[in-house]
């Protein structure tokens, strides 16, 4: 299956993948998380792109599409793929349509008021990549990743003026994409209010499995 997660910025669509990509045995593809690794690792692409992460704008198309272009064209991604943050843009959205049939495209919908709340709380562990909230999803000893024992920390673009630019952002770039894709007949809407659990059992009574 190859499926597209939409949605702003916080809406959960990293939470939700991580379920899916068990449940439905695919990979999970974001474009953010494969940024921030290049970020990590010091590469040459990291230096190129961690200013506009931490502003919360968005990465040059030509750069992100043939990143995704080479992460698709491995072997785990033949069979379907979840693709989290990508397309973004409606430039990006045609060039991903000449390089995969996509199935669905998931828009994940919620208030404004709950995106800020979820992303002002989200903690990140920089080495397991898990998904933490100090309010909703807490780590068993607080400030520390459950598995690895590190100190958890908080996205450079998770801080408020960020948050408020991406939010612009989204609305500029990103919202065109969902009359896109609805006028192609591959949009499904999830309401994303709720627990994570009631979220995903929304997602897979639409997909039908
Ligand atoms: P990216 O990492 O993709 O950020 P994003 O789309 O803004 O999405 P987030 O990761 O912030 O939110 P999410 O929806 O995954 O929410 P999460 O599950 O973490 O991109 C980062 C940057 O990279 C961009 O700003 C841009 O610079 C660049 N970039 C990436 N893709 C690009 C592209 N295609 N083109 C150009 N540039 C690109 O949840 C958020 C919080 O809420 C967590 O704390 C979580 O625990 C909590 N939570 C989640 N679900 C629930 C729930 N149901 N109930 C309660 N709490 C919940």
């Amino acid at each position: 299956m190859k499926l597209v997660f939409l949605g702003p910025p916080g809406a959960g669509k990293g939470t939700i993948a991580a379920r899916a990509r068990e449940h439905y045995q695919i990979p999970h593809i974001s474009t953010g998380d494969l940024f921030r690794t290049h970020i990590k690792e010091h590469t040459p692409l990291g230096s190129e792109v961690e200013a506009i992460l931490g502003r919360g704008d968005l990465v040059p198309d030509a750069i992100t599409v043939e990143m995704v272009r080479e992460r698709l064209s491995a072997d785990d991604a033949q069979r379907g793929f979840i693709l989290d943050g990508f397309p973004r843009t409606i430039a990006q959205a045609d060039a991903l349509a000449q390089m995969a049939r996509l199935d669905y495209v998931v828009n994940f919908v919620l208030d404004e008021e709950v995106i800020i709340a979820r992303l002002s709380g989200r903690r990140v562990c920089k080495s397991t990549g898990r998904i933490y909230h100090i309010l909703y999803d807490p780590p068993k000893v607080d400030g520390i990743d459950d598995e690895s024992g590190e100190v958890l920390i908080q996205r450079d673009d998770d801080k408020p003026e960020a948050i408020h630019n991406r939010l612009l952002v989204y609305q500029r770039q990103t919202f065109p994409l969902i009359g896109y894709y609805r006028s192609m007949g591959l949009l499904v809407d999830i309401d994303a209010k709720g627990t994570p659990l009631e979220v995903f059992a929304r997602l897979k009574a639409e997909l039908g499995f």
